[in-house]
């Protein structure tokens, strides 16, 4: 009997080391699933107060961390209303702690408000502010410095994926990263392809999976395999309440970054996508 038992142990072990690539084996990844919401440019005080009441009072997966990015000028307002346990990011932060810089905020900033995040190499920031690679690694450095934590975004566009180009691209993305983040431990990657960014075409589970699957890889090569057992990497781009649970059972996705779902009470269910 005891033999038995030993070989149907061993042989739903064996089943999960070489098969299992859905939730169970995500699951013990040992990486808390993470999800953010990026509000962006969106909201107002009512829709906000709205947005809060809902987070407050849903039950929320207590094994998901939960950010929300919030416009800078309603973050003080919505850090009062918001569960203590869910975390709340800047959406950008510059790459100095104060100065004459006009229009900028500082990670220091951030800090002294209660934020604890910062959003950071949003493609938004990318094509419209024309952010370079390089800046944002130095935000991303500055921020860690003075103790946020950051989620570095990355991805491709609709003709850097046509042209065969998304590993080349996403491996340059994260090399300016890597040039200046010296401990990783207080950063989360979100991989956001830009062509399903605002689109509601998502990238497929598979789509999503290959390039996180490379992302792990490249970390491995480039810079450690603690670094790529430990990061947690999110997906971005039209997820919503239908697709968020076939997302989440891709072993390399670790999370997701929100944007126009986050704004809606669904967003509780894709926080709660692993439930
Ligand atoms: P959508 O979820 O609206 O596609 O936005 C994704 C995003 O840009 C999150 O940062």
């Amino acid at each position: 009997m005891k033999v038995r038992r030993r070989l149907v142990q061993q042989t739903s072990r064996w089943f999960y080391a070489n098969f299992s690539t859905d939730c169970n084996e995500s699951n013990m990844s040992g990486r808390k699933f993470c999800v953010g919401g990026n509000w962006k440019m969106n909201g107002d005080q009512k829709s906000i107060a709205d947005i809060c009441k809902t987070l407050s009072s849903a039950p929320l997966d207590p094994n998901t961390e939960v950010v929300i990015g919030c416009p800078a000028i309603y973050l003080m307002y919505a850090r009062n209303l918001l569960p203590c346990e869910v975390g709340l990011a800047g959406q950008n932060a510059y790459k100095v702690e104060k100065g004459a810089f006009t229009g900028e905020i500082s990670p220091a900033m951030l800090k002294d408000i209660g934020a604890d995040w910062v959003i950071l190499g949003h493609s938004e920031r990318r094509a419209i502010f024309k952010e370079s690679d390089e800046l944002i690694a130095e935000k991303a450095q500055h921020a860690l410095d003075q103790g946020l934590k950051v989620i570095a975004c990355i991805g491709e566009t609709l003709e850097e994926r046509e042209a065969g180009k998304t590993n080349e691209v996403v491996a340059r993305q994260m090399c300016a990263y890597a040039q200046k983040i010296k401990d990783w431990q207080n950063v989360v990657v979100a991989y956001e392809p830009v062509w399903a960014i605002g689109t509601g075409k998502t990238a497929t589970p598979d789509q999503a999976q290959e390039v996180h699957a490379f992302l792990r890889q490249w970390l491995s090569d480039n810079i450690s395999k603690d670094v790529s057992a430990s990061l947690r990497i999110q997906y971005g781009g039209s997820v919503t309440a239908a697709n968020a649970k076939e997302l989440a059972k891709k072993p390399d996705i670790d999370g997701f970054l929100v944007g126009g779902a986050s704004l809606k009470p669904e967003f509780v269910e894709i926080i709660n996508a692993r439930q």
